[in-house]
């Protein structure tokens, strides 16, 4: 594998590593502060992110060596509505600048794989970020949201309000892919 894209991979790696953990932590705050929807959003999305770092370090399967990983990261564990707005953030950054030039570079290396990886992140981050949005608005209201169950694609990581698609608008696999939590 090339290794610009192979670094990219790592930090990817890295960045959604540290995302899984950071929406666990966040969520068991929202729990013990009674947001028990805002704390299930955040499982929920805790588990896509789980999905993207294991596609990512799949990729890099060949790649056996030790490394020092950098990766950008949101930090703090503040009230729920401030941690919504760094899941906001996070997601955000993913969208429009991370996840759009590596998926450039995996192009021009030719990285196939790498590119799958990349796309099902960048699409689904944009789902997460949607979520999330929504959420705030609600706790900034004085409210837990009101979400009906959350649907994860155990492929992608895309994640949706209400019933499992028949087909994921991402990855194509069928409703028997996905992880609902209610
Ligand atoms: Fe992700
Ligand atoms: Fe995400
Ligand atoms: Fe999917």
């Amino acid at each position: 594998m090339h290794s610009m894209t192979a670094s990219n991979l790592r930090s990817a790696y890295g960045g959604e590593s540290m995302a899984h953990m950071r929406y666990v932590i966040w969520g068991d705050k929202a729990r013990r502060d009674g947001l028990a929807n805002v704390a299930r959003l955040f499982m929920a999305i805790a588990a896509a992110e789980q999905i993207h770092a294991s596609n990512h370090f799949r990729e890099l399967r060949a790649e056996a060596q030790d490394f020092l990983v950098a990766s950008m990261a949101v930090f703090g564990l503040l009230e729920s509505s401030d941690n919504l707005q760094g899941g906001i953030d996070g997601e955000t950054y993913e969208v429009d600048e991370m996840y759009p030039a590596y998926l450039e570079e995996a192009r021009f290396q030719g990285e196939k794989g790498a590119q799958l990886s990349f796309n099902y992140a960048l699409s689904a981050e944009k789902t997460h970020a949607a979520l999330f949005r929504k959420a705030k608005k609600a706790v900034d209201a004085g409210k837990d949201p009101e979400l009906g169950p959350l649907q994860v694609c155990q492929v992608c990581g895309y994640t949706v309000e209400g019933e499992a698609p028949d087909r994921c608008p991402i990855c194509n696999v069928g409703k028997e892919r996905f992880q609902a939590f209610k």
